[in-house]
């Protein structure tokens, strides 16, 4: 087992935020992950699971140690007549998966394309893109219980999925450390194409008869064309996410601003688009010296270079109390703060 001390975080998170750790280890195994837990520098630390470091913002050094995820390993566990069962190392590279997935034909994963992170990450927040989250492909997980030192098997009723919720990021956070995840894939292609600009994607690909090939390939094409690549600009992708609220409520904002954007969200809610909303407040294209809010999608916060979490942190305070002023909508971050 190797520790390092004060190592640089700053290669570690898409924000790219130049951070250290008091500790830093890696695992490859949930033997060596119990080793590691189980240490005798380690055990009164507090602990940061890190995966790929695309859904968190740094705001100061980590007084503690940071746990790297390095499980790998992708495995048809089961079939049926209608479904592979298909279990993933919490340490594979998401995109790497899908894209696997893809090639051996296991169908259902296709609208998740270019998500950055790793698969241990993805229940957390019940990652979703274009019309497709995991829940809706899940089949269980299992995780670390980090009092305990059991693998325990969560089923998808016992991790409380939501937009952008899980169980692993309320009531149980911090209590777990997820090992695998077993997703459930169709063998006939079940392609959901009806979301946002992927029909008009296909056809300017001029793919009449998609596969999920095509699909995944119309989605890289846009969000490429839409958000800004962590290798080039630091960022964690919507920074804040869209919030859901009542139709009264909705209506009302609708009448003073007509062409608000909106999805509905069940019989009662609609959910308002956050990037909308920071756009018409004019915070698009916002630049304080090196950090600001993107050109193109305002729900995108950056680091140009250099930027202080806590400054990107203070950033988002304004844009949220600015937001409850003017449309009185509470926005919540998506991303996690440490
Ligand atoms: P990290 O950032 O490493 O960790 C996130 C949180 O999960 C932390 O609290 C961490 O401690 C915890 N955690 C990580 N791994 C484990 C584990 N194995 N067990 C327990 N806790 C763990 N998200 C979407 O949902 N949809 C999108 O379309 C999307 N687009 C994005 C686009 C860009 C350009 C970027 C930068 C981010 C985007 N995201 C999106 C957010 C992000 O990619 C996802 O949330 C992703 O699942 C985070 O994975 P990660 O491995 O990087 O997690
Ligand atoms: N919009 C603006 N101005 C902006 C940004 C957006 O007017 O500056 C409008 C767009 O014109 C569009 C609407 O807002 O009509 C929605 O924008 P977009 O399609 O870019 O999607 P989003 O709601 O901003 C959500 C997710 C993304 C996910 C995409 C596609 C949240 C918080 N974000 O973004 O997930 O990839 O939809 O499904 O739900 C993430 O979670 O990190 C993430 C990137």
């Amino acid at each position: 087992m190797q520790m390092e001390k004060n190592k640089s975080l700053q290669e570690y998170n898409t924000f790219g935020i130049d951070v250290k750790a008091k500790l830093f280890a890696t695992f490859n195994s949930v033997t060596e992950l119990i080793d590691l837990l189980s240490h005798e520098n380690l055990r009164s630390e507090k602990h940061l699971i890190l995966g790929g470091g695309s859904n968190l913002l740094f705001t100061s050094n980590f007084d503690g140690v940071v746990l790297k995820n390095e499980i790998n390993g992708i495995e048809l566990v089961k079939e049926d007549e209608e479904y592979y069962y298909v279990e993933a190392g919490a340490g594979e590279n998401w995109h790497e998966f899908v894209l696997y997935c893809i090639e051996k034909g296991w169908a259902g994963l296709e609208n998740l394309s270019l998500i950055p992170g790793c698969v241990g990450a993805s229940p957390m927040q019940n990652i979703g893109a274009y019309g497709v989250e995991i829940k809706d492909r899940f089949e269980e997980l299992q995780a670390l219980n980090i009092s305990t030192k059991e693998v325990e098997t969560f089923r998808s009723k016992d991790c409380q999925f939501g937009y952008r919720e899980s169980i692993f990021k309320g009531t149980l956070k911090n209590q777990y450390i997820i090992t695998s995840v077993t997703f459930r894939l169709f063998k006939s292609p079940q392609l959901n194409t009806s979301y946002g600009a992927i029909e008009d994607m296909l056809k300017e690909m001029n793919v009449t008869a998609p596969t999920i090939k095509d699909v995944s390939d119309a989605v890289i094409s846009i969000r490429s064309s839409k958000l800004p690549d962590p290798a080039e600009i630091g960022n964690s992708g919507s920074f804040f996410k869209n919030p859901v609220i009542t139709n009264e409520k909705f209506e009302l904002l609708k009448s003073e601003y007509p062409e608000i954007v909106s999805y509905p969200a069940g019989p009662d809610h609609r959910k308002v688009a956050a990037g909308w909303l920071l756009d018409h407040a004019g915070w698009k294209g916002y630049k304080e010296q090196n950090y600001g809010v993107h050109k193109n999608q305002a729900l995108v916060l950056v680091n140009y270079g250099g930027a202080e979490g806590s400054k990107i942190y203070e950033l988002s305070a304004r844009i949220v109390e600015s937001i409850k002023s003017k449309y009185g909508i509470q926005l919540e971050r998506e991303v996690n703060i440490l």
